[in-house]
């Protein structure tokens, strides 16, 4: 039951799935706005936002790391760190505080 409930909700979050997966950002309050730019911005340098944006739907990145709290923040910490990554740590950290969001949502 709570399964099907989380992925009702990931349904509205979420449109499409793979490489055509797109977020409806109608969905996300007014605060995390700001953040969802910079996600936008920064995340979508060296690869697509599908890949992030897959990772929260799902609950699990394609190298197949569990997508909650902790794996949220080692996976970021290692963005931050690759060579050319063009953000500072607090833009991560409003980043990984949208994608916490969604996950909650998502999983709610
Ligand atoms: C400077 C380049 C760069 C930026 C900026 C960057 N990434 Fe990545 N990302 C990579 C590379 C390279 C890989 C593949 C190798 C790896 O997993 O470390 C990757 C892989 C990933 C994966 C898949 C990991 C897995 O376990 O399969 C996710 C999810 C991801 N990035 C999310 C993000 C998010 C979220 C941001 C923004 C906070 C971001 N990336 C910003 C370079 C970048």
């Amino acid at each position: 039951m709570l399964g099907a409930a989380g992925s009702s909700m990931a349904a509205q979050i979420f449109a499409g799935s793979g490489r055509d997966i797109s977020l409806d950002a109608s969905v996300i309050p007014a605060y995390l706005k700001p953040n969802l730019e910079l996600m936008q911005k920064k995340c979508s340098l060296c690869h697509g936002l599908d890949l992030s944006f897959g990772s929260i739907q799902t609950g699990v990145t394609p190298s197949g790391v569990p997508f909650e709290k902790s794996g949220i923040q080692s996976l970021g910490v290692r963005m931050l760190r690759k060579p050319g990554s063009d953000m500072t740590t607090a833009e991560l950290k409003k980043i990984l505080e949208l994608i916490n969001w969604l996950r909650e949502e998502i999983t709610k």
